[in-house]
């Protein structure tokens, strides 16, 4: 089942998700509604925030990027805790299926360490760099209630304003169905 996209301007995405409790819900099925999303407007990463439920969970493939070491990377992560994150600054652009057509630099510690359960609830710990870190730590902030225009200085969130705005009212063009946040 493919949801549409809760963009820009939704409470949801600035609510700190909720940890899943193990048999609540059916956590294969819903990654595997997650990814269909995901594929369908050609992302790499998605968290469930962005459909709409604030509960700690999201996936990534970063197959579509097309880089060697990222052939192999598809991944559930289920009630993620961030162990570390330290390394020097790296900057690489980010954007957002929440946030169509935006591209921003972004500064984030090079390296993630983070614990995680997989979606047979096995758990695991497990080191990240570049941008196997990245796409994980974008992720992760979606459900702690981060944007990645959140982590914008002032300044360049300003000059974003306009388009910001009308992504919040649905005013985007997007080749994904998404949900306009009620007013
Ligand atoms: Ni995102």
């Amino acid at each position: 089942m493919v949801y549409p996209i809760v963009v820009y301007g939704d409470p949801v995405l600035k609510k700190k998700a909720v940890d899943i409790e193990k048999g609540s819900i059916d956590v294969k099925a819903l990654a595997e509604d997650m990814f269909e999303t995901m594929y369908g407007a050609s992302g790499v990463g998605l968290a469930a925030p962005q459909i709409g439920k604030s509960i700690r969970m999201f996936v990534i493939d970063g197959a579509p990027l097309e880089e060697e070491e990222l052939m192999d990377f598809k991944k559930v992560f289920i009630n993620p805790r961030v162990v570390t994150e330290e390394g020097n600054p790296f900057v690489y652009e980010e954007g957002c299926l929440s946030i169509p057509h935006i591209r921003e630099d972004i500064e984030r510690p090079e390296e993630l360490t983070i614990r995680y359960f997989d979606e047979n609830w096995e758990e695991h710990e497990e080191s990240f760099d570049g941008i196997k870190a990245r796409i994980i730590q974008h992720e992760y902030d979606h459900i702690e209630g981060i944007l990645f225009t959140d982590r914008l200085t002032p300044f360049k969130k300003r000059l974003l304003k306009g388009k910001l705005t009308n992504i919040s009212k649905g005013k985007v063009k997007t080749d994904y169905r998404i949900a306009v946040p009620r007013r």
